[in-house]
């Protein structure tokens, strides 16, 4: 069943407090529900409707009258009470199960401990509520459970009694002294213990702030606390917002559904975003923690504070939200460079997950106009699309009309649910501005292509540089109109240097904002007395494909000398995306496969210029993935693809190999480790170094690796190793797995890497990985491991998940359905590896399709596969 988001209609009554009472026990859980309700007076409609789902209902009473089967009525997940006077006091008794809860959702057990998600819908599966982001209440809850099995008793907000029950039970009672939707509840009963901090706030408040996890990771939350104290800094200081609460809890469960959940002042994560210490985390670990840390925390304001009308306006917190974590990650690093660094890998995964998603059948707007599963909503269209959307106002508007957006939004909605467009409006009219065309970017889907022409005028001395820009078309949306697009444009001299800007008369610096708004724009800039080479869309100003048609020459100088460095790196993607499609066309034609020694030279240069960042050069040395070439090409052929890039990987190898080996050395980081980017960049280049040499391995390399194996005191060392090892069939390899293993066995992050590195390894075919999901330490029903395996199988090995023979597929749908019944959730994620199916030769392609409508037609499917699988077949 499809909802739209025209059909809005505001709830029919509201609800000022709630008191939750919770009875908690594994198989028989007593929810205990007061709700003060008062008519919403701007509501057209009558009588109350609360949602509730695989709910055990005990009583029902309203106004201290028992409420009988003829007075209201349930059907599916809605419990109407059609007769109800405009005051009303709702007092509801539930029973579940949580230990049977293996969707995640809702309130579950893990390891035995309780804990809760309720966005974007699972408040419905704790107690029948109006389960709607738009109606905010004041909860109070009450926790009563076992004292030995579940000493900590946490909800949000402020703790305001506790003590004993007598007969081993106690009790704890929560106060939120904020209003909040019921998506942003939440309750933990556990055996944990944390690391606590008392914080000074900006205004001299004292916050305290907790770090929960279990018992033997205590040694592993130094960084997540460093995290949310830098994060509240930085809140402060960018945008003037200070935490609202005396208490900031973080809790790590290790069985989630995803990152982490912003529940107001009881923030829960998954532990791979909270645990780290350098035996056991990478330096991607790291920011990853301080991203997700900082992401929940700006929640606060951006998401809780003012939240969401309805769930089609998801990615006005989201977007928002990803924008200031970016941000946030960007300014700890604090370097020009490593702020260009953070950007050129948003771009990256922009161009890997969400270029591809905007071009398939489950293409979206920012701002969706339908779903059947909100949970497949939660994407990197509304995510990272919906932060590019955000980043374009600042850039349009400057980081100080920016923030003045920021204060107005703020100021007109603070404890409100509002929509994506009161957050333009906020921004256009902070700014007397008319932001009406910027709309587009939130109702049309599709990857906006940028074409641009140059001109040079020797005599006249002037360049004018013409772009025109189109959307393909997507599902429901088959023409669009044209976009509000910024293009941050510079011009190089033959020198490599910036000239100076003149437009219109005026100097206009070295990088100009060009604003394209029509089909088709000329911009015309004089007192150019050189021909210039265009550096266009610096920064990545918007999230378009950007054609221009550079001449090797040109994309040589940039990559060499463009003083922006997203579009330096950007001239060297484009040089290696188009070797990597000759090769691979040439690997299909059966033809010898080469590689020009200006690329290898290029790469040269910038590999051995120390005068840049570690980070840099290692991005500027990383070659496309194999699904972004994927994505280039008409008929894709996965084997072609690998076999084209493990060519060229080996003719870098070898071609470079005493500079690699040079690079190695030059960026060892002895002593302490410290994740800060210097130190992390310099691992990054050192280990892509060893991944080259790999790829054209011989005793003194598998040595190389073999040695780093051993003596590596951190786990990016360690994992780089073991990675190249299995990648070149290193003698060593499978003796290094056993040790990893067996040296890790008590650290399930650990394995779950270790079960990941083996997933995407050229070698592991579907046999191997049918192995793995027998080997003792595989479990289904955690999503980490799941995901460890399956995700990284089918999304991260393309040329065994599309063997031939279908296999892949024939496997892809076995796990769907198998998870489906578990975990709708995780399951419709990994639904999701088949969206570009259509894309491939017909011999892949009839299979796939085949996998597809297998899933489709396999009887009991959740809303969430059911939903991705239908529009894969259909669009
Ligand atoms: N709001 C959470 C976050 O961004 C994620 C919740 C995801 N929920 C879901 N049903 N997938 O941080
Ligand atoms: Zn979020």
């Amino acid at each position: 069943q499809t909802i739209y988001r025209k059909d809005y209609t505001p709830p029919t009554y509201l609800v000022d407090t709630v008191e939750l009472g919770f009875d908690l026990d594994p198989e028989r859980t007593i929810v205990a529900s007061r709700l003060v309700m008062v008519r919403n007076p701007d509501s057209v409609r009558n009588g109350i409707e609360l949602h509730g789902v695989n709910l055990q209902l005990v009583a029902l009473r309203m106004n201290g009258r028992l409420l009988h089967a003829g007075d209201y009525d349930i059907s599916g997940d809605i419990l109407r009470i059609p007769a109800a006077p405009d005051d009303v006091t709702l007092e509801i008794e539930t029973l579940t199960a949580p230990v049977k809860n293996t969707t995640l959702n809702g309130l579950y057990v893990s390891n035995g401990n309780f804990f809760t998600q309720c966005e974007a819908e699972g408040f419905r599966s704790i107690t029948y509520f109006p389960d709607r982001p738009d109606v905010m209440a004041k909860f109070t809850v009450m926790l009563r459970a076992d004292k030995s099995k579940y000493p900590v008793l946490l909800s949000n907000g402020n703790l305001v009694e506790e003590g004993d029950l007598g007969d081993g039970r106690h009790y704890a009672k929560w106060e939120d002294p904020f209003k909040k939707p019921s998506y942003l509840f939440a309750l933990v009963a556990a055996k944990l213990v944390c690391q606590e901090e008392t914080f000074r706030l900006k205004d001299g408040r004292n916050a305290l702030l907790q770090v929960w996890v279990e018992d033997g990771n205590l040694d592993k939350t130094d960084y997540a606390m460093q995290s949310l104290k830098n994060s509240i800094r930085w809140d402060e200081e960018r945008f003037g917002l200070e935490l609202d609460l005396d208490r900031f809890m973080i809790v790590a469960v290790s069985d989630f559904n995803m990152g982490a959940m912003e529940n107001k002042g009881l923030n829960i994560f998954n532990t791979k975003f909270v645990l780290a210490n350098p035996r056991v985390a990478t330096d991607v670990d790291y920011a990853g923690i301080e991203a997700v840390v900082g992401h929940e925390y700006f929640h606060n304001w951006t998401g809780n504070r003012v939240t969401c009308r309805d769930w089609f306006q998801l990615s006005l917190k989201e977007g928002l939200t990803v924008f200031r974590d970016q941000e946030f990650s960007a300014d700890m690093i604090g370097t020009d460079t490593g702020r260009a660094v953070t950007r050129i890998e948003q771009v990256r995964t922009l161009r890997q997950a969400q270029f591809p998603e905007d071009a398939g059948p489950m293409a979206h707007p920012v701002r969706p106009d339908s779903f059947v599963e909100i949970n497949n909503f939660y994407t990197v269209t509304v995510y990272e699309k919906g932060a590019e959307v955000v980043r374009m106002y600042q850039t349009l508007l400057g980081r100080d009309g920016f923030r003045k957006g920021m204060d107005l939004y703020f100021e007109r909605h603070d404890e409100q649910a509002v929509e994506c467009d009161d957050f333009r409006a906020a921004m256009a009219d902070a700014n007397g501005r008319d932001l009406a065309q910027f709309e587009r970017w939130y109702s049309q889907a599709g990857t906006p292509v940028v074409t641009a022409t140059g001109r040079y005028d020797a005599a006249a001395g002037t360049f004018e540089l013409t772009l025109s820009q189109s959307c393909p078309a997507t599902p429901g949306q088959p023409s669009k109109l044209p976009f509000h697009i910024p293009v941050a444009l510079g011009l190089l001299g033959a020198d490599g240097k910036d000239l100076a800007l003149i437009v219109d008369g005026a100097n206009a610096g070295t990088t100009a904002v060009l604003e394209l708004m029509k089909p088709k724009q000329t911009f015309r800039f004089t007192g150019v007395k050189e021909e210039p080479t265009p550096s266009i869309l610096r920064d990545f100003s918007a999230p378009v494909v950007l054609n221009y048609p550079y001449t090797d020459a040109q994309l040589l100088h940039l990559f060499s000398h463009d003083s922006d460095p997203v579009n330096r790196w950007e001239a060297g993607q484009r040089l290696a995306m188009a070797r990597l499609l000759k090769m691979t066309a040439a690997v299909g034609a059966g033809d010898k496969l080469a590689l020009d020694d200006t690329f290898i030279d290029a790469m040269r240069k910038i590999l051995a210029d120390e005068s840049l960042d570690s980070a840099f050069r290692e991005n500027a040395l990383l070659l496309p993935s194999e699904s972004m070439v994927a994505e280039q090409m008409e008929v894709v052929d996965p084997q072609a693809i690998h076999l084209a890039r493990q060519a060229m990987r080996k003719t870098i190898g070898s071609a470079l190999r005493k500079d690699l080996l040079a690079q190695y050395e030059a960026n060892q980081t002895p002593g302490e480790y410290s994740p800060d980017a210097i130190s992390a960049g310099k691992r990054g280049l050192k280990n892509l170094a060893l991944a080259y040499l790999s790829a054209a391995p011989d005793d003194a390399i598998y040595a190389l690796a073999q040695r780093q194996f051993d003596l590596a005191g951190n786990m990016t060392d360690r994992v780089a190793a073991l990675t190249a090892l299995i990648h070149s069939a290193a003698p060593g390899a499978a003796d290094a797995l056993e040790r990893f293993y067996a040296e890790f066995d008590n650290e399930a992050l650990v394995i779950d890497k270790w079960f990941a590195i083996q997933a995407a390894a050229p070698v592991t075919d579907v046999a191997a990985v049918r192995a793995l999901m027998r080997h003792p330490a595989f479990n289904l029903k955690n999503p980490n491991r799941a995901r460890s395996l399956l995700f990284n199988f089918c999304n991260g090995n393309p040329a065994q998940f599309h063997a031939p023979d279908g296999s892949g597929y024939a496997f892809w749908a076995e796990q769907v359905t198998t998870l489906d019944a578990l975990n709708p959730q995780v399951a419709s994620r990994l639904a999701r590896s088949m969206d570009r199916w259509r894309r491939y030769a017909p011999a892949l392609q009839a299979q796939m399709k085949q996998a597809l409508q297998k899933v489709s037609g396999s009887g009991k499917l959740s809303s969430d596969v059911g939903e991705v699988v239908s529009k894969a077949l259909t669009n």
